[in-house]
């Protein structure tokens, strides 16, 4: 029988339910978030910054401040390992005329910051930063300008920082990306009766204001895929992982998983109230062989990468990513550290500047220990490699995980007794 696995509130929309609803004007009901450390580190900031948003639990009411309406905080505004908590607060925040100042962990203190900043500053606001871009960071909002942005990287979270701050402060924004990053901002928009345009890039007519919603949070792919990945490689249990957000921009992992020869079923999707698609997958084994992954298709499994690096390892054949120099400025460097793992459990694998091979070694046991320098995703991807038969590896900070999956180890045990 397949094992059932519900997993948890996707992190994207967790943070973004959460944003929205304390600019809304009214009380909003968000059920089933994600309850993780990235999540309590927007709620966190929010609080700081005069809303009361209620201690993160399966059914939440918040009550908006309305757009403008957030308070200065006398405190630095601490966004733990957050990298999406940063972004996308410090576009909000460049709209209200005050400073505000943003901290985080070590981690996070070494993430690129000037990705947003740059838009930022081109609206009116004033950023500052570290010497070499990072955080701690000032902005120092206020009015902003209208502008049309071209970013150089596909990412969801300058992409939304730009349309928050054009959001908050009134004015018309374009962003336009090399290729098309997660869409649940500009979805949330849209179902809050936003105006937004396709035309070269994204364009937001800002609302006057947003009105309160209700939302049932979709599970998260990005933790789905894990025991997807499970399935996969395992020696015949299927998984079932019912109410997964299955939007076009984050369903990567699965059909990339079916090309290579895993089976992999959707059930037609279904629409939930902040117009994003939920399905139903099921995955079973099939004899797997190795994958090209290019540019296009990274955006939409991003942060699966490392967990498909492992999955190359099980497949036969070389596995080749490319296009995909963002790993490397993620919670940790995931190209340098996903393959140096590989390689201390035994598996042959390579970096690329922008990507890595992985030459497939489906017959060898895969033993040792991995080093996750505190990246959850990196924990996670090489303990579904570990729980394949025959493979042994042990995690060195398994309590990582808490950034995005608290409940991952007992989901894990779960799916393999
Ligand atoms: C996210 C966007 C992605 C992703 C991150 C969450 C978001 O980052 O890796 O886990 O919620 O907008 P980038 O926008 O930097 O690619």
């Amino acid at each position: 029988m397949a094992a059932l696995i519900v997993v948890p509130g996707d992190k994207s929309v967790s943070h973004r339910a959460l944003i929205f609803a304390a600019l809304a004007a009214g009380v909003s009901r968000i059920d089933g978030i994600l309850d993780s450390a990235d999540v309590r580190s927007t709620a966190g900031v929010l609080r700081a910054l005069g809303v009361d948003v209620p201690p993160i639990g399966p059914t939440m009411h918040v009550t908006g401040v309305g757009l403008g309406g957030l308070r200065r905080s006398a405190q630095p505004l601490d966004c733990g390992n957050s990298g999406t908590t940063t972004r996308l607060m410090a576009g909000v925040l460049a709209g209200h005329p005050f400073t505000s100042e943003f901290v985080g962990d070590a981690s996070l203190s070494r993430r690129p910051m000037r990705r947003v900043a740059r838009p930022l500053e081109a609206m009116g606001a004033h950023v500052s930063l570290a010497a070499d871009g990072t955080l701690p960071m000032r902005v120092d909002g206020g009015p902003l300008h209208t502008i049309r942005w071209q970013s150089e990287t596909a990412s969801a979270q300058v992409k939304s920082a730009i349309l928050l701050a054009g959001l908050v402060a009134g004015v018309e924004v374009t962003v336009a990306e090399p290729t098309p990053s997660r869409d649940h901002t500009e979805r949330f928009l849209r179902a809050l009766g936003a105006e937004l345009r396709s035309d070269g890039g994204i364009t937001l007519v800002p609302p006057s204001s947003l009105r309160p919603f209700t939302l049932d949070v979709p599970g998260d792919p990005s933790s789905a895929a894990f025991f997807a990945a499970l399935a996969a490689i395992g020696d015949g249990r299927a998984v079932e992982l019912p109410n997964v957000l299955a939007s076009a921009t984050r369903d990567g992992f699965f059909r990339v998983l079916a090309r290579m020869g895993a089976h992999v079923e959707g059930d037609a999707p279904t629409a939930t109230d902040a117009g994003e698609l939920v399905t139903t997958y099921r995955v079973s084994p099939g004899p797997l062989s190795a994958v090209i992954v290019s540019a296009d298709d990274v955006p939409g499994m991003v942060d699966e990468i490392p967990l498909l690096a492992c999955v190359a390892a099980c497949a036969d054949g070389e596995t080749r990513v490319t296009g995909a120099a963002e790993l490397r400025v993620k919670e940790s460097d995931r190209i340098a550290t996903t393959v140096a793992n590989l390689r201390a459990v035994g598996a042959d694998a390579e970096e690329l500047p922008d990507g890595l091979i992985v030459r497939g070694t489906p017959d060898r046991a895969l033993q040792g220990r991995i080093v996750t320098h505190g990246d959850h995703r990196i924990a996670m991807a090489f303990a579904v490699l570990g729980a394949r038969r025959g493979n042994a590896i042990e995690v060195d900070d398994p309590e990582c995980v808490a950034v995005s999956y608290p409940g991952f180890w007992a989901d894990l045990r779960r799916a393999t007794t």
